[in-house]
C-alpha cells in the first residue's frame, strides 16, 4: 500500500549560464587549472552531467567521472587533500561530510538541484514527525540537514535494492523527494511508502508522445530511461537506471541506436563505452511548446572552466564547502550506512 500527498510545487530560480569561451581562452583555463590541482594537492570529482571539456579535463587529470554513488566514494578514498567537486550542491556537501578533513571547493554554490531545493529541512522533519512508525529513506539530492533527519541515504543505482531490503525486514518507509523515483521503487518492490512530491526539472520533460514518435523514427533503437523520470516515459524504457546503470546498459543491449531519457551530459561516457552506437536525446518539447531545460541540467552546466579556476586560485570562501560539525556527525550516520549497504552487494 502507498499513500502519496501533495505539496504545493516549489518555484525554482533559473541560474545565469556561464560565460561562453573561445578555443584560446579555453585552452588558456584548462593549462591554469591542471597546475592548479598540482600545486594545491587537488583533483576534481565530476558528475556524468556537467559539460564534456569537464568531464574530459577530470579524466586527464587523474580524477573522476561518475554518477552520485561513486563520485562520494572516490572522494572518500582519494588521497588529495582538496576535492573539486564538479556538479551541484549536495554532491560537494556529500563530500565534506565524509571527508572533513579535506578541503572541499565547488565552481559555485549556486549550483542547486530543484530535489533538494524542493525538500526544505524543516518542513520535511515536520512530516517525519508525523509519521514516526516509517523508516526514513532519502535520496542523496538533498541537503545536509534532511540527511541528518534520515535513517538512511540512497542514491537511484541502489535504491530498489535497498527498499526490497527494508521492506524484508517488514519496514514501512518515508520516501523523498523525488515522487517519481519513488514511485517507480514502490513498484518494483512492493514495499509500503509515503512518498513526498518533489521532482526533478529535467527528467519532467520528456514528452510520452513525442517519445514514441521518435521511436517509430528509430525501430532498432533502445530506450534507456533514468527513474526520475514520470511514469510514462520509464512505461517505454528498454532499460531503467542510475547514470552508471544506463551506460552499462547502452554497452550491453544488442540494439546498434539508443533514444536516452536524462541528461545529455551524459552522451560523453555513453559514446566512450560504445562508440559504434547512435546516441540520441529523448524529446523534451511536445508540439508547439518549448522546453525550459532541453535534457541539460542547469546547475550542472554552472561548472564552467573559469569557475573551476577561480575555485583554485584563492581561498576565496564563496567556493567552499562548509557543513557544521553538529550536522555532519547526524548526516554522517544514515550515508554510512548506504555506502556499507552498497558495499555488500558488491
Ligand atoms: P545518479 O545518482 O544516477 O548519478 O543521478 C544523480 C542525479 O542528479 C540525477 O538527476
Ligand atoms: Fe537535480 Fe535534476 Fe539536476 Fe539531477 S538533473 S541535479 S536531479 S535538477
Amino acid at each position: 500500500m502507498s499513500v502519496f500527498i501533495d505539496f504545493d510545487q516549489a518555484v525554482y530560480p533559473f541560474p545565469p549560464k556561464p560565460a561562453s569561451l573561445d578555443a584560446d581562452q579555453k585552452a588558456f583555463y584548462r593549462e591554469r587549472i591542471k597546475a592548479l590541482l598540482v600545486e594545491k594537492n587537488a583533483v576534481i570529482v565530476a558528475h556524468y552531467y556537467t559539460d564534456p571539456e569537464i568531464q574530459a579535463l577530470a579524466e586527464e587529470t587523474g580524477g573522476c567521472v561518475a554518477d552520485s554513488l561513486e563520485m562520494a566514494r572516490f572522494g572518500a578514498r582519494h588521497h588529495a587533500s582538496t576535492l573539486l567537486v564538479a556538479g551541484v550542491r549536495f554532491m560537494g556537501e556529500t563530500a565534506k561530510i565524509l571527508s572533513p578533513e579535506k578541503n572541499v571547493l565547488m565552481p559555485t554554490l549556486d549550483a542547486q538541484c530543484s530535489l533538494d531545493i524542493g525538500c526544505p529541512d524543516e518542513e520535511f522533519a515536520r512530516f517525519c514527525d508525523a509519521h514516526p512508525d516509517r523508516t526514513v529513506v532519502v535520496y542523496a539530492n538533498t541537503s545536509a540537514a534532511v540527511k541528518a533527519r534520515a535513517d538512511w541515504v540512497v542514491t537511484s543505482s541502489i535504491a530498489v535494492e535497498l527498499i526490497e531490503h527494508l521492506d524484508s525486514l517488514g519496514e514501512k518507509i518515508i520516501w523523498a523527494p523525488d515522487k517519481h523515483l519513488g514511485r517507480y521503487v514502490q513498484q518494483q518492490t512492493g514495499a509500503d511508502i509515503l512518498c513526498w512530491q518533489g521532482a526533478c526539472i529535467v527528467h519532467d520533460e520528456f514528452k510520452t508522445q513525442s517519445l514514441e514518435k521518435m521511436k517509430a523514427m528509430y525501430p532498432d533503437a533502445a530506450v534507456l530511461v533514468h527513474p526520475e523520470s514520470p511514469q510514462a516515459i520509464v512505461d517505454l524504457a528498454d532499460a531503467v537506471g542510475s547514470t552508471s546503470q544506463l551506460i552499462k546498459a547502452a554497452q550491453n543491449l544488442p540494439n546498434p541506436s539508443m533514444i536516452v531519457a536524462t541528461d545529455k551530459g551524459i552522451f560523453y561516457k555513453m559514446q566512450q563505452a560504445c562508440p559504434d552506437k547512435a546516441l540520441y536525446i529523448a524529446p523534451t518539447a511536445g508540439e508547439g511548446a518549448t522546453c525550459r531545460t532541453c535534457a541539460h541540467c542547469p546547475w550542472m552546466a554552472m561548472n564552467g572552466l573559469q569557475a573551476i579556476a577561480a575555485a583554485l586560485e584563492g581561498d576565496d570562501v564563496t567556493h567552499q564547502i562548509h557543513v557544521s560539525e553538529q550536522l555532519r556527525e547526524k548526516a554522517m550516520q544514515p550515508l554510512n550506512k548506504m555506502l556499507k549497504f552498497a558495499e555488500s552487494l558488491k
